[in-house]
């Protein structure tokens, strides 16, 4: 297994749009398995594969208190959303340091693929709902700053790449 470099906010390429996964072999196993070795590793409750610049519709994520059910969705939709929305406080690690308030829909039901081909329907809510509806806008090229004001993401794009001038 081997740990894979994050993408990290404002990296145009976060914003590229996956496409389906079609081959479900032992390749997309032994990259489904690295990305859940990043994000433990990384200690985020979702990794997509955008943010590690693999453009297919895929997603790792664990909300659980052991960090030991990982959840794995290949080409998912969300087959249902709740009309209650709550407003709660984000952060990525395509985003390092950056925390803020986005509104999202309480409970989602999902429907994708495991690492096998398996297509199951998953129903979350609370941060299980928000991280998947957060690791589903990935895959479509959006990060979570893109809800804020301009204002503010300008502020956290002029604080990132100091960040990472100040890195490099
Ligand atoms: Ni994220």
């Amino acid at each position: 297994m081997a740990l894979l470099n994050i993408l990290c906010y404002p990296d145009p390429r976060l914003h590229t749009v996956a496409k389906p996964v079609t081959v479900f072999d032992d390749k997309l196993r032994a990259l489904v398995a690295d990305m859940i070795e990043t994000m433990y590793e990384a200690q985020g409750v979702g990794l997509a594969a955008t943010q590690i610049n693999v453009h297919q519709r895929l997603v790792v994520m664990d909300t659980s208190e052991e960090r030991d059910q990982p959840i794995v969705l290949i080409n998912p939709e969300i087959t249902w959303a709740s009309e209650a929305r709550v407003k709660g406080e984000e952060g990525c690690l395509s985003v390092p340091g950056i925390y803020d308030g986005v509104e999202r829909a309480v409970a989602v039901k999902v429907k994708a693929a495991d690492e096998h081909g398996q297509v199951r329907e998953i129903e979350g809510e609370g941060l299980l709902a928000v991280c998947i509806q957060h690791e589903l806008d990935h895959l479509m090229g959006k990060v979570f700053v893109e809800y804020l004001s301009p204002l503010k993401r300008n502020r956290i794009k002029t604080k990132l790449l100091k960040a990472q001038r100040e890195d490099a």
